[in-house]
């Protein structure tokens, strides 16, 4: 959270994740370089390096694109996001060696400046069969680049939340420049359609996913809740909600996340401070709301993050009748402190 920062913030959990991760890269690395020495031996090393490095960052770029919807669509996949940071580095470290062994093998031998050749070297920029899919390439790059570099909470408080993810937006614009890249480039040396194939299975999947999983949010948002009562909305029966847990209630288009804590019902803003979590999907632990996208917490009676942490989140009036839950969607000040309305 946000009190002080350090390089990474190793625990156990996220021990163990990397090594998956780096032991299935290595995995796959050494499996393509043995499987094109066997089957393509004219192949040159570098070219190996290039496409190995290549197939396997389009491979992870695909998993941490799909781990967004998947979490909205299951809980059980909020682990993987809650590393899925890590993954992107490694996406970044990967396509790096792509990108550089590309300008090696092929810009780096003439008399031009090998940056300069990736954009002259082929100028057909308007004809599709001989487009310079290389810059596209390019681009991408830069945008990983900068994504991997301000992956660091550091960077999330000083260029505001708001900024960090429209940065991290533009992710979705460096995918579609890799197919671009990728559909463009093997047109012009492959004469196996299966990258082009691969591509087109990734992006439907990923495009699926996102369409489901926005429906499905869609859907819940759009839940008319018409008993109000002084400011108060019926909203569901107190066991509709566990206890430790909480239900999100979309009214007036806030999300406001009711949970259920020690004989109390709390209130608060659905939104976690860190990059939008859904506070609502977490749980409580040790007393405290834990977002489950990476682990911020709240204090259910006043929505501060305990000391030394700072963030703050709105605060609601909830009471309880005849069993049933009412909810005031009136937001009080970030960090407002309210008694939440006993169970019994
Ligand atoms: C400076 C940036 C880049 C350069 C110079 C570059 C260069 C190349 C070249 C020369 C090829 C054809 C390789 C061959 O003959 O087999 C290629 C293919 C490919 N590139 Fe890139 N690329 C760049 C960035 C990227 C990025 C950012 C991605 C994806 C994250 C990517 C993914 C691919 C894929 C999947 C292929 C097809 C498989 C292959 O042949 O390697 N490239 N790229
Ligand atoms: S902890 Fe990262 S979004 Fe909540």
């Amino acid at each position: 959270m946000g009190a002080s920062y350090s390089a990474v913030g190793w625990n156990r959990q996220k021990k163990i994740y990397d090594w998956i991760i780096f032991s299935f890269c290595v995995v796959y690395l050494a499996t393509f370089i043995v499987l094109t020495a066997i089957f393509n031996p004219d192949y040159t090393f570098e070219t190996v390096l290039i496409r190995s490095t290549s197939t396997l960052a389009v491979l992870i770029l695909h998993v941490i694109l799909s781990i967004g919807p998947l979490t909205r669509l299951n809980k059980k996949f909020f682990p993987l996001l809650y590393n899925r940071r890590h993954l992107g580095v490694t996406m970044f470290c990967i396509i790096l060696v792509h990108g550089a062994f590309g300008i090696l093998q092929f810009h780096s031998l003439g008399n031009v400046n090998p940056f300069v050749s990736l954009f002259t070297s082929n100028t057909h920029y308007d004809s599709i069969a001989d487009f310079p899919f290389q810059a596209l390439g390019f681009f991408a790059l830069i945008i990983f680049f900068l994504m991997a570099i301000t992956s660091h909470d550091f960077w999330l408080h000083n260029l505001s939340p708001k900024i960090w993810k429209t940065l991290h937006m533009f992710v979705y614009l460096a995918y579609f420049l890799v197919v671009m890249h990728v559909m463009l480039g093997v047109i012009q040396y492959e004469t196996n359609p299966v990258f082009i194939i691969i591509m087109i299975i990734g992006a439907i999947t990923l495009i699926s996913l996102h369409l489901v999983a926005g429906l499905k949010e869609a859907r819940k948002d759009k839940i008319n809740y018409n008993l109000k009562e002084e400011g108060f909305v019926f909203v569901c029966g107190v066991t509709e909600i566990e206890e430790s847990r909480a239900k999100i209630f979309c009214i007036d288009k806030e999300r406001i996340a009711v949970y259920k804590h020690e004989d109390k019902l709390y209130a608060i803003h659905n939104v976690c401070k860190h990059q939008g979590g859904p506070l609502g999907e977490g749980k409580i632990i040790d007393g405290c709301i834990t977002c489950p996208w990476h682990g911020y917490q709240y204090l259910p009676q006043n929505g501060q993050s305990p000391p030394p942490f700072k963030e703050m989140v709105n605060t609601y009036d909830v009471k309880v009748k005849d069993n049933k839950v009412w909810l005031n969607p009136m937001p009080y000040a970030e960090g407002t402190e309210r008694p939440g309305a006993n169970i019994r």
